[in-house]
């Protein structure tokens, strides 16, 4: 007996490891945050969950799986949703934050009335789902800095009968959670990062805005994960290309500190010979990838390179991976269509344009949805890749959440 509960503990912690491992490779913050309530969630059998993150006092909506309502692997607008929630007593998941101890709940509709705190039936009340149990941790990194509040809920027998988490749960979720919340700041550390670098080609094009490659990072992300499922790539595989596409799709226009403010930011139509300039923030992206130490390296060089290439040929610049080191180097000395431009590239290009078209310009107002729609579907074949435009509508709902949630902020 006593050797059966050591070896299921055993499992337990080893399987903990295991999976704090996989979460380390992970860089990307909402691939990191996926994996760690779908790992929790696998552990505690609970059908759903979600992750709140801490952004000044508030608790901001993060991540959600819940397999009542959302299918496994396809993209999902629900994920986008933005709404915060004060860190104060009167919440759950606030409650959780202020105490930064973890809290399970037997039945939410059955909480003792001295408890500081209630149970929010919004969610059920609209949706018809029925919150039982629930399990709330806090996420808490390095120097006890309180990272978010994660919360599963309804845990299942092996019956699928909603039951009270049990021990090992209790146990083990907060333990995995302790690991985990290091990949979680590192990743907001590193999306971070990201933007900081691209403020800086901000500051050079004022087109190329935090919240574009926002949304252009998460368009690709979503379409990449349509495209691979239809294609029966394993969850783990599309996890790990995810979240490096995402990343690396946020830097395709990384290349334009290279070029002269006399061109980037004049105002009318540039010139042939301006525009021929303009063409080499192309290979000016890719350069900045040379020391190339990791898949997302590849991937952002891939991307930085060849966003400008089209379907059917005739973009730009069309040279090989080779020659981008060549210092007089020839544009369009190497003509690209098809699948010779690589696939993250196929889907930056879909996603970048459309940004372009449904956005706010000096010279245009944002094109409404129709006419957007109607740009890329005219423009499959000849520049894009048609299945990705083909990927584009069948996901736009999610498209659409997307372009709500990383909105421009507003310029004095
Ligand atoms: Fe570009
Ligand atoms: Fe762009």
């Amino acid at each position: 007996m006593a050797d059966d509960t050591f070896s299921c503990q055993d499992s337990a912690v080893l399987t903990i490891l295991k999976t704090s491992e996989e979460v380390n490779q992970l860089k990307d913050v909402d691939t990191i945050l996926d994996k760690i309530l779908y790992e929790s969630r696998n552990f505690a059998n609970a059908d759903a969950g979600s992750i709140f993150l801490v952004e000044k006092d508030s608790l901001v909506f993060s991540y959600v799986q819940n397999d009542t309502f959302f299918k496994k692997e396809t993209a999902n607008a629900a994920l986008y949703q933005n709404f915060g929630i004060p860190i104060s007593e009167q919440s759950i998941v606030g409650y959780v934050a202020k105490t930064r101890q973890s809290l399970a709940i037997d039945d939410a509709y059955e909480l003792d009335q001295t408890l500081p705190f209630a149970f929010n039936k919004s969610f059920d009340e609209k949706s018809g789902y029925r919150t039982i149990s629930m399990l709330t941790i806090p996420l808490i990194a390095q120097e006890s800095r309180l990272v978010g509040v994660m919360q599963l809920i309804n845990a299942k027998n092996d019956m699928g009968k909603v039951v009270p988490f049990t021990e090992e749960a209790k146990t083990y979720i907060p333990l995995f959670c302790n690991n985990a919340s290091v990949a979680v700041e590192r990743g907001i550390m590193n999306r971070e990062l990201i933007l900081r670098m691209m403020q800086m080609a901000e500051l050079r094009d004022p087109t190329e805005t935090g919240a574009h490659v926002q949304r252009v990072g998460a368009y690709c992300a979503e379409v990449y994960g349509t495209w691979a499922s239809r294609r029966g790539h394993s969850a783990k595989e599309i996890k790990r290309e995810r979240d490096n596409l995402r990343l690396a799709a946020m830097m395709h226009d990384v290349g334009k500190v290279g070029i002269a403010d006399a061109i980037l930011k004049k105002p009318g139509k540039l010139t042939d010979e301006e525009f021929d300039n303009m063409k080499w923030h192309t290979v000016f992206g890719a350069r900045l990838f040379k020391n190339q130490t990791s898949e997302l390296d590849r991937m952002s060089m891939e991307i930085a390179l060849c966003h400008h290439e089209k379907w059917k040929g005739r973009g730009y610049p069309s040279i090989s991976n080779s020659e981008v080191w060549v210092e007089d180097t020839l544009m369009g000395a190497e003509p690209k269509n098809g699948e010779k431009i690589p696939l993250a590239a196929r889907i930056c290009a879909v996603a970048d344009v459309y940004d372009a078209l449904s956005s706010p310009r000096s010279y245009k107002d944002p094109f409404p949805d129709e006419k957007c729609l109607g740009i890329l579907e005219s423009d499959a074949g000849t520049h894009f890749d048609p299945e990705i435009v083909e990927i584009f509508f069948e996901i736009f709902d999610v498209i659409k959440a997307i372009r709500d949630k990383y909105k421009e902020a507003q310029k004095n």
